[in-house]
């Protein structure tokens, strides 16, 4: 079993403190560091023990820039929904100064082969992985789903240089948080019967 330096939250800590983090400083998560976190997320539980999950870390500024603009380009020309167009947060979510990934200095892509029904289950427990053992490590995450439909058209996929057959699930962003997220509230869980 791997030792887990004692500085290091545990994970009842890292459950309870996780936040969705949206606004960061300039320092990049290192290599090694990143890389500790995806060993953490392949530790996910996996159906049929596929593994089925593929990553790629974008640090690049400018990449980042054009992957949101382009989210936002396609979220104002979609007419899907009329009524979320003439939203408040609409104009947010387009609005020019708006970056859908908060600037963050690196992005995770937990993607997925097609392998088996539960391929996108495997990926989000991934994904979870990566995000508590990030908080243990005092990085700070926020998964980023206005990416997703974006990630996914061919033509970025081609870009990234990621084959047509993988679907990207969750993108995370990662990094140091400049302020501390206030925590969300959860309703209890709900027990509908405990026979
Ligand atoms: C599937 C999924 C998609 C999300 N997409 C976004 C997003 O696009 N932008 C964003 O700012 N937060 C996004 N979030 C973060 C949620 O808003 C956040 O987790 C929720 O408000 C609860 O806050 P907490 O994570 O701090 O407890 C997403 C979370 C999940 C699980």
């Amino acid at each position: 079993m791997k030792s887990v330096n004692s500085d290091n939250l545990s994970i009842i800590e890292a459950i309870y403190q996780r936040r969705a983090v949206r606004n960061f400083t300039d320092e990049k998560t290192s290599r090694e560091r990143i890389l500790q976190l995806l060993d953490a997320a392949v530790q996910a539980p996996t159906a049929m023990h596929e593994e089925p999950w593929e990553f790629m870390v974008i640090q690049d500024p400018t990449l980042l820039k054009r992957i949101s603009e382009s989210a936002k380009n396609a979220l104002s020309l979609s007419t899907e929904k009329p009524a979320f167009t003439a939203s408040a947060m609409h104009q947010h979510f387009t609005a020019t100064d708006f970056n859908i990934f908060y600037n963050a200095p690196s992005l995770v892509l937990v993607c997925a082969k097609p392998v088996g029904e539960f391929a996108s289950a495997d990926c989000w427990l991934a994904a979870e992985n990566l995000m508590l053992a990030a908080c243990a490590y005092g990085l700070a995450t926020c998964v980023i789903g206005f990416a997703v439909q974006i990630l996914n058209t061919s033509e970025w996929k081609k870009e990234l240089g990621i084959s047509d057959e993988i679907h990207i699930i969750a993108p995370i962003i990662l990094g140091v948080a400049a302020e501390s997220a206030l925590p969300v509230p959860r309703k209890k869980a709900n027990i509908l019967a405990w026979k």
